[in-house]
């Protein structure tokens, strides 16, 4: 029999949902409902199923009715893709309603909501899926294939940089994830990626964060103080955003219109304000250190202004080192002219020949060798299409454990959620202050 499935939050992420729901697995599952706070981002998303999949539109229910939708439709499980800060509240109640979930990283956005999730879980039973596509990445998955084979030995120390550029980092600062109560800041929404492969790396889990970070280069103050006079809200309708390359233009009469622009009116979500704006309370620069379990120290950055984008890591192990360089956009444009050009990748903002990929193993006392790996198809470096398959037909036998549990939420968070409360303190957290991760962790 087919499972049933519902997605909570319509926006641009649940595509790769119900598109595997929808096509890719089609003959083992059902998409039965769709829930979100704006009925016209429903009604877009049902428009396009009808274009792509030749499908009558799906059973659509207000964020208000999420309780009848599930007593209605009776799914197996509940798809949750709405805005970070809302995540717990849907994966709490479809537990309580007797549902699975699948929900998008992060697991949620502090430590007290955490807790709640975790009494939820424990009284119900149910099951929790957390889906990190960047383990799934043939190039991710390489690294652990090498550390886990033991090729530099024990891992004694990791050197993590992630760059976010203009046009990708700067997304961040021009919808809901750039006030903190929304996303937990960078250091949850974005990182928890990044602790989720360290942690799954190393398999260990975290202990002490250390962090400092701050708003250094968007934001309406920092635009000042380099001498800038030209100031807007948003982009749409306005004549400075014309020179502005941050700017961000919604009409397109695609997806960017009609998911956002058209959608607004319902519940004033603006997706396109100004990046240096008013009112941005997340950092842009962060360093952050982390001690895990087995003594492994992490030194970490993320800083969401580069002009490419792509991280680079290094392990120093008791047998020797190994190096990974990603370059997943080698420059943005800041003119509209190279967007016309058809050999230009709108979302990767680069032509294929800028794409960089490396990966060096250097044993001791030997020559650095370079490393190969099998390039897969889809978003996320082949990630995507590999995950969705774990998440619907649930993981087969993997020696590198690559599907995620919620306790790999939780551990990846918190990384995220110590660094957040040591910016505050301006001293080290442990994360057992938190939430009781080791207990959790040695249980496992
Ligand atoms: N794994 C990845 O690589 C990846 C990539 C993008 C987004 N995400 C995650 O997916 C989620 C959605 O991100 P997005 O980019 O699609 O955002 P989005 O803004 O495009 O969509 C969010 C949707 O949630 C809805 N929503 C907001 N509050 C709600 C509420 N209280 N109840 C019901 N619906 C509500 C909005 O109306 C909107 O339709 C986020 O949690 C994000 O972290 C993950």
């Amino acid at each position: 029999m087919k499972k049933r499935y519902v997605i909570v939050g319509l926006g641009s992420r649940s595509k790769m949902f119900s598109q595997a729901i929808l096509k890719d697995y089609k003959d083992e599952a059902e998409l039965v409902g769709l829930c979100d706070i704006n009925m016209t981002r429903i009604e877009w998303h049902n428009r396009n199923f009808q274009e792509k999949y030749g499908i009558s539109p799906i059973k659509a229910y207000h964020a208000a009715d999420f309780d009848k939708m599930i007593a209605e439709q009776k799914p197996d499980k509940v798809i949750i893709t709405t805005m970070d800060r809302t995540h717990h509240r849907y994966i709490c109640r479809a537990m309580e309603l007797g549902c699975d979930v699948i929900t998008e990283k992060p697991l949620t956005t502090d430590a007290e909501k955490l807790n709640q999730i975790y009494k939820t879980k424990e009284k119900t039973g149910r099951d929790l899926t957390v889906t990190f596509n960047y383990r799934y990445s043939p190039r991710n998955t390489k690294v652990k294939e090498l550390l886990h084979a033991g090729e530099i030995g024990d891992v004694i120390s990791v050197h993590f940089e992630w760059l976010l550029n203009t046009r990708h980092g700067a997304d961040y600062f021009r919808r809901w994830h750039r006030d903190k109560n929304n996303s937990g800041g960078l250091m949850v929404h974005k990182s928890t990626h990044h602790f989720d492969l360290v942690n799954w790396w190393l398999d260990d889990y975290p202990v002490e964060v250390f962090g400092m970070g701050r708003l250094a280069f968007y934001g309406r103050e920092n635009a000042e103080l380099r001498g800038e006079t030209k100031f807007y809200e948003r982009c749409h309708g306005s004549e400075f955003a014309k020179d502005d390359p941050f700017a961000l233009n919604m009409e397109d009469k695609g997806e960017m219109q009609g998911l956002y622009l058209d959608a607004e009116h319902e519940d004033g979500y603006i997706r396109d304000q100004s990046v240096f704006g008013h009112n941005i309370s997340i950092e842009d620069t962060m360093s952050v250190m982390v001690k895990y379990n087995k003594k492994t120290v992490m030194t970490y950055a993320l800083n969401a202004y580069c002009p490419w984008e792509g991280y680079r890591v290094s392990f120093n192990g008791t047998k020797g080192r190994l190096e990974i360089e990603i370059v997943e956009s080698g420059y943005v444009s800041s003119s509209k002219f190279d967007e016309n050009n058809p050999d230009f990748n709108m979302i990767t903002d680069q032509k294929p020949d800028e794409l960089s990929e490396k990966i060096t193993l250097q044993k001791l006392w030997e020559k650095p060798q370079n490393i190969t790996w099998d390039e897969g198809a889809g978003g996320h470096g082949g990630g995507d299409l590999k995950l969705m398959r774990d998440v619907i037909q649930g993981p087969g036998d993997d020696p590198l454990k690559t599907a995620a549990g919620s306790l790999d939420g939780a551990k990846s968070i918190l990384v995220g959620c110590a660094a957040n409360e040591s910016f505050k303190r301006g001293m080290p957290v442990i994360i057992d202050e938190l939430f009781p991760l080791s207990e959790y962790c040695e249980e496992e």
